[in-house]
């Protein structure tokens, strides 16, 4: 991997940028292989003790709007420390399996392609990255919504839950993830039987054995942009080996059978969207979101321009009375706003709650980091989570076999999609997002 060899050149011009770098600069042991992490403050005490050689490089302090209340959508500020953190690649394993034991879910951490990445995420998530481009949240496509939303069915939801979680596990570097990646790439590819020249299947290969899947829908319109909808393919459990049972249902074949039930009823629809919409399966979400990190890495390159992405990750479980959660940390104000006002038009039954993770804590993050607006609408309050996940009874059964919950976000995020995807006029550009990005591309260049 060049980044690592990138890191450690990097390594002794950090310090006039970050003054806080501290914790000796003495060189890894021999044949270990650093890696850069970036780490809540939870997670950052669990890996002093079980990893008590990493280094921790930087640390600061990010402002965060949280609810004032848990379920208030009256948002303030707070402060969540993020930590960069040297760490020897031997350790993440430990560091994961503990994180996750002692902390039931965790504090999460983000792996970064160098030390420069690690510190530049940091830096960017001090400027509280706003989102680049702004496309129109007007309600304005109903026609479009109210045709489609009604075909969506919770038993389909169950089929795809059941069928994913019937894999082994879903690991990122086993062969049951790999499995589990084909044989998800090999149901999309049957939703375009015509074999439509607007539409692309494919896998994403990684450094790692698990590739993401993506589906892809041209637009017809010429202004080059994109809504992406994500969930994560991967799952975890236990010790994390190759036999480990990780059924995953809920985290996440839910999201993943949301993707998948909403990209058949676009194809039954015959809908042509005017912005290209793109699906994607993220491999390694476990594992540091691994998969959205490095496919967010990849947009760079890419000519079309994404305005607006969600992330499904947990629908299928219900912890509390109120049915839709919007995590409000690591996530756009104005989509989320957005995404409100589409539950209230289309939803009007449902109630909706806000939310944080405290953290990172799925493929959202990822694009946020970025600087694109992103969205996560969550099962339940931080606090009444599905507590089977990461554990071997993540089933169907911990959810009372049916998908009624999963529904809810799968109709909401086609709504969310549907009304993005039928615009055909271009977003505006956030200049003060433009100049950080920019500010933050000169600090990693800097390294
Ligand atoms: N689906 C979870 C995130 C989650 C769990 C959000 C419970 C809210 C409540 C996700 O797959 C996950 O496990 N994320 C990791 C962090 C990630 C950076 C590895 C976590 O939260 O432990
Ligand atoms: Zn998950």
């Amino acid at each position: 991997m060049k980044s690592r060899l990138a890191g450690r050149v990097a390594r002794a011009s950090v310090a006039p940028l970050f003054a806080v770098a501290l914790a000796g600069l003495a060189p890894v042991a021999a044949g270990a292989a650093p890696v850069w992490i970036t780490v809540g403050d939870k997670a950052h005490q669990v890996m002093q003790k079980v990893a008590p050689a990493a280094r921790t490089l930087a640390t600061r302090g990010i402002s965060v709007k949280v609810p004032a209340q848990r379920g208030s959508a009256r948002l303030q500020q707070s402060v969540e420390n993020v930590h960069v953190v040297e760490i020897d690649e031997d350790m993440i394993p430990t560091l994961s399996m503990a994180v996750h034991m002692k902390l039931a879910k965790c504090g999460g951490f983000i792996q970064h392609a160098s030390q420069a990445e690690a510190l530049a995420t940091l830096h960017r998530l001090e400027g509280n990255p706003e989102s680049l481009l702004a496309p129109s949240y007007a309600i304005d496509n109903q026609p479009q919504v109210n045709a489609l939303m009604p075909q969506l069915q919770a038993s389909n939801l169950l089929s795809t839950i059941t069928q994913l979680s019937n894999f082994q596990n879903r690991r990122y570097n086993s062969t049951h993830g790999v499995s589990a990646s084909n044989w998800l790439f090999a149901q999309w590819q049957a939703l375009n039987p015509g074999n439509r020249r607007t539409i692309r299947v494919r896998q994403i290969p990684h450094t790692w054995a698990q590739p993401s899947v993506e589906f892809e829908i041209l637009g017809s319109g010429n202004s080059g942009e994109t809504i992406v909808l994500g969930a994560h393919l991967d799952s975890i459990a236990g010790s994390g080996i190759e036999t480990s049972r990780a059924p995953g249902a809920d985290d996440d074949a839910s999201g993943v059978a949301g993707l998948t039930e909403i990209i058949r009823v676009l194809m039954a629809g015959n809908y042509q969207p005017q912005r290209n919409i793109r699906f994607i399966a993220y491999a390694a979400e476990e594992v540091g979101l691994l998969g959205s990190k490095a496919i967010v890495a990849q947009q760079a390159a890419r000519r079309d321009r994404v305005v607006g992405v969600m992330q499904l990750d947990m629908t299928a479980f219900q912890g509390d009375a109120t049915d839709l959660w919007l995590y409000t940390d690591y996530t756009n104000a104005a989509q989320n706003a957005f995404v409100a006002n589409l539950a209230a038009t289309y939803l009007p039954t449902l109630t909706v709650g806000y939310d944080a993770c405290g953290y990172g804590c799925s493929d959202h993050a990822s694009w946020h980091n970025a600087g694109y607006a992103v969205s996560f609408p969550f099962e339940s309050a931080n606090a009444t989570y599905n507590r089977a996940i990461h554990t071997a009874n993540d089933t169907t059964a911990t959810f009372g076999n049916q998908a009624n919950h999963a529904l809810k976000f799968t109709r909401l995020a086609l709504a969310w999609m549907v009304e993005l995807a039928s615009d055909a006029t271009p977003a505006t550009r956030n200049e003060p997002a433009a100049k950080a990005l920019v500010d933050a591309a000169r600090v990693s260049r800097a390294k």
